[in-house]
C-alpha cells in the first residue's frame, strides 16, 4: 500500500486552510492554489470598479478547496460548487462548515453543468417574474466567473503515475483517451452559464495548452485572454472570456 500521508492523517493544507480529505477526494495541489490566486486577483479587480457582488461557479469541486478558499477570501461572492461524486461533496460541505462559509456556498451534485438548478430554484438573487403571466421564468443559472480543475489525465498516462497518485479517485483523474474530454464539454456548455464577458479559469495538464486553446478557439465564442505558468514554469492556468 502506498497511502498518501494526507489520507492517513485525514487532512491537507490549502492556502493556509486545513482541509479534511479522504480517499473520495483528490488531494489539493499547490498548482491549484495558484489558480485560486488568479481568480481572487481578477475578482478583486472587477469588483473594485463595479462594486457588484459576483457569482462564481466551482465545477468539479472535490474537497471544496477552491470554493472554500474563495468564500473565505471573497466574502461578498455568491459561490456554487458542483461535483458528480456524492462522497466528495460531503467532504466539501464538511470543509465549508469547518471554515465558517456554509452560508456562502451552495453545493449541487451532478454531471458538470447538469448539476445546476434552473434559476427559480437557486435562491440567490431575487426571482425574475414573467411580465405576461406573473410566473417564475426558468432560466439557466449564470455566472460572472467559472473556475474548474477537471480530471485531465489521459488513458495512456495512468501506467506512469506515481503510486501515491494512483490511490486517488480514478474519477478525479481520468480525462478520457487524450485527457481533454472535460475541456471539450466545458467549451460546448459553459457559454450557456456564463454572463456575457464572463471569465472562465481552467487548470490544465502538462503539454495540453495548445490543444485546449484550439478547442476554445472554435466558433469565435470565447477569447483566450491569458496563459499563466505555475511555479515550475509549466503552462497551467488558462483565462478565457465569453465574447
Ligand atoms: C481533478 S479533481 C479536482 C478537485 C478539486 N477541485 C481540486 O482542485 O483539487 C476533479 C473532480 O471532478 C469530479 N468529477 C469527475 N467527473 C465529473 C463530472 N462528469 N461532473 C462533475 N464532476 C466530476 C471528481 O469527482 C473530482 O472531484
Amino acid at each position: 500500500m502506498y497511502q498518501p500521508v494526507q489520507y492517513i492523517e485525514g487532512k491537507a493544507e490549502f492556502r493556509g486552510l486545513e482541509l479534511v480529505v479522504n480517499k473520495d477526494v483528490l488531494i489539493p495541489r499547490p498548482e491549484t492554489e495558484e489558480l485560486v490566486e488568479e481568480v481572487i486577483h481578477y475578482t478583486l479587480h472587477i469588483t473594485h470598479y463595479t462594486k457588484q457582488c459576483v457569482r462564481i461557479l466551482d465545477l468539479c469541486t472535490g474537497s471544496g478547496n477552491i470554493a472554500v478558499s474563495l468564500a473565505r477570501e471573497l466574502p461578498g461572492a455568491e459561490i456554487v460548487a458542483t461535483d458528480i461524486s456524492e462522497p466528495a461533496l460531503k467532504v466539501a460541505q464538511e470543509n465549508a462548515a469547518r471554515h465558517g462559509v456554509s452560508e456562502n456556498i451552495k453545493f449541487y451534485r451532478g454531471d458538470l453543468f447538469k448539476a445546476l438548478p434552473r434559476s427559480k430554484h437557486h435562491g440567490f438573487r431575487a426571482e425574475e417574474k414573467s411580465l405576461e403571466w406573473g410566473l417564475p421564468i426558468e432560466k439557466n443559472l449564470k455566472f460572472d466567473i467559472m473556475v474548474c480543475n477537471p480530471p485531465y489525465v489521459k488513458k495512456g498516462d495512468f501506467d506512469f503515475l506515481q503510486k501515491e497518485v494512483r490511490e486517488e479517485p480514478y474519477i478525479a483523474l481520468y480525462g478520457g483517451n487524450d485527457g481533454l474530454d472535460f475541456y471539450r464539454r466545458i467549451a460546448g456548455e459553459a457559454k450557456d452559464h456564463l454572463e456575457t464577458g464572463g471569465t472562465l479559469f481552467l487548470e490544465i495538464g502538462f503539454g495540453q495548452a495548445k490543444r485546449i486553446i484550439d478547442i476554445f478557439s472554435i466558433g469565435k465564442i470565447y477569447r483566450v485572454e491569458r496563459m499563466v505558468r505555475d511555479f515550475a514554469g509549466i503552462d497551467r492556468i488558462l483565462w478565457i472570456s465569453l465574447l
